[in-house]
């Protein structure tokens, strides 16, 4: 089976159009991105993360998985100044362009850069954290709800991207789709989190950690 739209094409267009990337920076990251066909969270997502970002008052942010820095500068714009984002990336060139771009925006002090597995570099942080976002290889997704649930503060939330995964997740069952439906699923039956789904893009999973 093809993988499925999310979103209308022409609604998605229309969102496209009228969600805009504010800062010159973030405009340009976004450009590189979809130029490359590198998986970014995109405008439309990077809306919505800032705006719970800036709706909990979030200081302190916990990325896994960060590519070249795209979504974590919607997130350093959001902390604020005195703020943290804390970047993990595998591939070391990744962050060097990330570097550039946050060192051009004036906003280094805000960012953290680390360069390896994001699930063995988030053990060297205690937290807590107000917003820990995870965005690395599907099948690696179920162990991130343990860090979460280790550093994430009462009133924080969990955020994963591609929850929907193209679709797949009605369809196929290989190893990168379970893992995402089996962290749903293990989402949806925690107590300690408040769950729910959002399928803008390519979907993304909010959880409100409540105890
Ligand atoms: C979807 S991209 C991240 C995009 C970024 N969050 C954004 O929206 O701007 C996933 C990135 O995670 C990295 N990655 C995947 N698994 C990882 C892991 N276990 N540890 C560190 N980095 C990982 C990949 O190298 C890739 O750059």
């Amino acid at each position: 089976m093809p993988d499925l739209e999310i979103t209308h094409p022409q609604i998605y267009d229309y969102l496209e159009k009228t969600l805009a990337e504010d800062h010159p920076i973030l405009r340009e990251m976004g450009d590189y991105g979809r130029a490359q066909n590198f998986p970014i969270i995109g405008t439309q997502v990077g809306r919505l993360f800032y705006f719970l970002a800036r709706s909990i008052n979030a200081k302190q942010v916990l990325e896994l998985g960060s590519g070249f820095g795209y979504s974590a500068m919607w997130f350093a714009l959001a902390v604020g100044q005195g703020g943290r984002v804390v970047m993990t990336e595998g591939a070391q060139s990744n962050v060097e362009r990330a570097r550039d771009y946050f060192s051009r925006a004036g906003l280094l002090e805000r960012v953290e850069f680390n360069v390896g597995d994001a699930l063995e570099l988030a053990k060297k942080y205690s937290g807590p954290f107000d917003i820990i976002f995870c965005d690395i290889q599907k099948h690696d997704y179920p162990r991130a709800i343990s860090i979460a649930r280790a550093k994430l503060r009462i009133g924080g939330i969990l955020i994963y991207d591609n929850m929907l995964w193209h679709g797949r997740v009605v369809s196929e069952s290989d190893s990168d789709t379970n893992a995402v439906v089996e962290t749903t699923r293990a989402l949806m039956n925690d107590d300690e989190f408040f769950t729910t789904l959002v399928p803008l893009h390519d979907g993304q999973s909010l959880s409100l950690r409540v105890k």
